[in-house]
């Protein structure tokens, strides 16, 4: 699979749509799966909630720990979906998490209706600290 063409992101939009299925979120009932592609492989996440709410885990970055623990350390495609009428892009935190991993990602959103949208993750996260603000 090639990170960016029709094919991939529709393939990665169905994974998310599969995982937001899988999502454990009794307290704020917003189910979001997301599909990343790292390392021409599909890895999957779903949001997991917890009952000290601090705890709850977004979706990205569950998908972004399977590709970690998969030995991925570069992430080429990300999709995200929610139950909103308007894509739901990566929140602040998951931005700053896929950055580290994904500087040149594009990033879709697409809603359960079919609403898209895309973004470089740059775009996302502008003048971003990565690890070369550490190790320099
Ligand atoms: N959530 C995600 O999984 N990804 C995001 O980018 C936005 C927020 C989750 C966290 C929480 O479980 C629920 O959505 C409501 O914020």
């Amino acid at each position: 699979m090639r990170s960016g063409d029709a094919e991939t992101i529709d393939r990665l939009v169905a994974a998310a749509k599969e995982m937001r299925e899988k999502a454990y979120a009794p307290y704020s009932r917003f189910n979001v799966g997301a599909a990343l592609l790292a390392g021409g492989k599909i890895y999957r996440g779903a949001n997991i909630e917890n009952a000290s709410y601090p705890l709850s885990v977004c979706a990205e970055r569950n998908a972004v720990a399977a590709a970690v623990l998969d030995g991925q350390r570069t992430i080429d495609t990300v999709a995200v979906v929610a139950d909103e009428d308007r894509p739901t892009p990566p929140c602040g935190g998951c931005r700053q998490v896929l950055w580290e991993f994904g500087r040149s990602a594009l990033v879709i959103a697409e809603t359960p209706g079919g609403t898209r949208a895309m973004w470089a993750l740059e775009d996302l996260l502008p003048d971003a600290f990565g690890p070369e603000d550490l190790l320099s």
